[in-house]
């Protein structure tokens, strides 16, 4: 198909998915795919990594288009120290490049930066970087960029329960007062709304310790496409089909 073909056919994605007037508030996305996307391309990884990068810029400037309101981005996972050196250190490296290089841009484009994770836990020059770019946007709020960094749900439920007790502990909680709220403001996503569409890439039909509290009622999106290939075109997929999808919270409808 030529360029001029694919975007009429995508403007029409566009406005049937407008028309359809179910645009999903929080799309959580698990970005997956780089190392086998690069193996394909027989490049080393780091540059699967890179091109991961360029599809994130896509992603934020198609969000901003359907009107989302939060998108949270899988960067970087508790677990993911587990790989070489060499690798983390190349994510790294292109994390805060990329951060520096697109604060102005994301802040004139109202975009808010928000970090879900273990910031402490991140070198000093990618801890200092993803901290400017925070502060730099944090009046920004046309989308709220959030970044799942050094990541783990499970980290960040121990996380809340520990503050939790503390309270406990200090008396300043009674047990028998501790409900969905309480442990919502204690995860790093305190003041979101729980994401309405969870879009995984390249097939992996797990969660991989993604947003596991937040993700109770998602719906699930998982594509084949590597993330280096997720263009408009495939997030404009995911969100017709969110449109058709019939959420029911547990309920039932009249029949
Ligand atoms: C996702 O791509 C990026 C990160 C985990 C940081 P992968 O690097 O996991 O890609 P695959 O799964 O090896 O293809
Ligand atoms: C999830 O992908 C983490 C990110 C996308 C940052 P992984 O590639 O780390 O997940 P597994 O290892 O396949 O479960
Ligand atoms: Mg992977």
């Amino acid at each position: 198909m030529n360029k001029n073909n694919e975007k009429i056919e995508l403007d029409a994605l566009k406005s049937k998915i407008v028309e359809l007037g179910r645009i999903p508030v929080h799309v959580a996305i698990i970005m997956d795919g780089n190392g086998r996307w690069a193996k394909k391309m027989g490049l080393p990884i780091k540059e699967g990594h890179a091109a991961g990068v360029r599809t994130v810029k896509k992603t934020v400037k198609i969000a901003r288009e359907m009107k989302i309101k939060v998108l949270t981005l899988y960067t970087f996972s508790r677990q993911n120290w587990k790989r070489s050196a060499q690798e983390v250190a190349a994510l790294m490296s292109i994390l805060s490049s990329s951060a520096i290089r697109e604060v102005e841009e994301l802040y004139r484009e109202g975009v808010g930066v928000r970090i879900s994770g273990d910031l402490a836990g991140l070198p000093a020059l990618q801890r200092k970087a993803m901290g400017m770019i925070v502060k730099r946007t944090a009046d920004r709020k046309e989308l709220i960029l959030n970044l799942a960094l050094n990541y783990g749900g499970r980290d960040e439920i121990i996380r809340a329960t520990k503050t939790i007790a503390e309270e406990v502990a200090a008396g300043r909680l009674a047990p028998a007062e501790i409900d969905g709220e309480t442990i919502e403001k204690n995860l790093y996503t305190a003041g979101l709304p729980d994401p309405d569409l969870l879009i995984r890439t390249s097939g992996e039909m797990r969660v991989s310790n993604f947003l596991l509290w937040q993700s109770a009622y998602s719906e699930f999106y998982v594509t084949e496409t590597l993330w280096p290939d997720f263009d408009h075109a495939e997030f404009c997929k995911a969100l017709l089909e969110f449109a058709g999808r019939d959420r029911r919270f547990g309920g039932r409808k009249a029949v």
